[in-house]
């Protein structure tokens, strides 16, 4: 990853317009909400979305939050049940995020979903983050702004620490007034449940719902695993059997290639980047998967993708791809 000087940005016009106007160009702003610093990027830039994945060092690609300034543009990306839009009346803005089938025709990126069929919404009680979110005019993807494995940041300084010479910016507000994360519940087939524990209670959560949200078997590892076969119903997979670090391809399989020298091969082809650019790779990983399937190849032979840098995340998530699953 290229080092970038971070600019530490006041949460005034100059500095919210700077923000708005380095996210928009693709770039990476550390932005406060009422629970933690979130790294923000572009949802619907799956180029940008994989700097985040990058700064991070995160050795795996977890679907993201997409933060929206409102309640209305929350509703236009997802598909609400009744439930979903019960508790979006009670609690948004707030510290609640809702994950809901993705609306036909969304703009958030296969990479910042995690190639999910489902999105992860937020509406941040912050006025920071909500004059941000208005600058920027589109929804802004954005995990915890902390290194991977470190704790979420509840000041810029803990940011800094962890991400300076690594994003582009930091807008400082000052303290969170929470500092945990958001509630996470899903609103999918089979009634709400409770992915993580946050900021709003489960008390709060069964006095809207009219009884106590559901609990995922494996609820305590949603944070660390989300993507584990299993975990979720909806998590993607492709039907196709996917072979790793492949240097052949073999009949009736489809090749997704990276780099720019590829085996010979006259079936469904695609590129995850010719040019070899991890950043690129990331971004085109799970529509390419995706792609590759839908041309009804039995198998995907997958070239080799280097462990440096981005290359790790990728390779964990093909891994997950060609285990065998339940
Ligand atoms: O308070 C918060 O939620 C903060 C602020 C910045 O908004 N964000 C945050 O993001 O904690 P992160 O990435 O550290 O945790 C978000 C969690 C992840 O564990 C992810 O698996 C889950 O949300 N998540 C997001 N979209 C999902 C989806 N479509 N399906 C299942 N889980 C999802
Ligand atoms: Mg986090």
């Amino acid at each position: 990853m290229t080092s970038r000087q971070t600019l530490r940005l006041a949460p005034d016009a100059a500095g919210l317009a700077e923000a708005g106007r380095l996210l928009r160009a693709g770039g990476l702003v550390a932005f406060p909400t009422e629970t933690v610093y979130g790294l923000g990027a572009d949802a619907t830039d799956g180029r940008a979305v994989a700097g985040i994945y990058e700064a991070k060092g995160r050795p795996s690609f977890n679907p993201l939050i997409a933060h929206v300034a409102t309640r209305e543009a929350a509703l236009a990306l997802g598909r609400f049940d009744a439930a979903a839009e019960a508790l979006a009346e009670a609690f948004w803005p707030g510290p609640l995020t809702l994950v809901v089938p993705l609306a036909a025709g969304s703009p958030i990126s296969e990479l910042a979903r995690a190639g999910l069929d489902t999105v992860g919404l937020r509406v941040p009680d912050h006025p920071v983050a909500h004059a941000l979110l208005e600058a920027a005019g589109r929804p802004i993807a954005g995990p915890s702004a902390n290194r991977s494995g470190h704790v979420s940041p509840t000041d810029a300084d803990h940011v800094l620490a962890d991400l300076d010479g690594r994003i582009d910016a930091v807008l400082d507000a000052g303290p969170t007034l929470v500092g945990v994360e958001s509630t996470i519940v899903a609103c999918l087939d089979g009634g709400p449940v409770l992915l993580r524990p946050g900021g709003v209670s489960r008390a709060a959560l069964a006095k809207v719902l009219g009884r106590p949200p559901g609990t995922a078997a494996k609820a305590a590892r949603a944070e660390a695993a989300p993507l584990a076969p299993g975990m979720l119903a909806s998590h993607y997979a492709p039907r196709a059997h996917v072979r790793l670090d492949a240097v052949s391809v073999a009949p009736g399989e489809a090749l997704l290639a990276f780099g720019a020298a590829m085996p010979p091969h006259d079936g469904p082809v695609l590129n995850l980047s010719a040019a070899g650019d991890l950043a690129e790779a990331a971004a085109n990983l799970f529509g390419h998967l995706r792609a590759l399937d839908a041309a009804g190849a039995t198998g995907i032979a997958v070239m080799p993708v280097p462990h440096d840098g981005l290359g790790e995340a990728i390779r964990d998530r093909l891994a997950r791809a060609a285990a065998p699953r339940d």
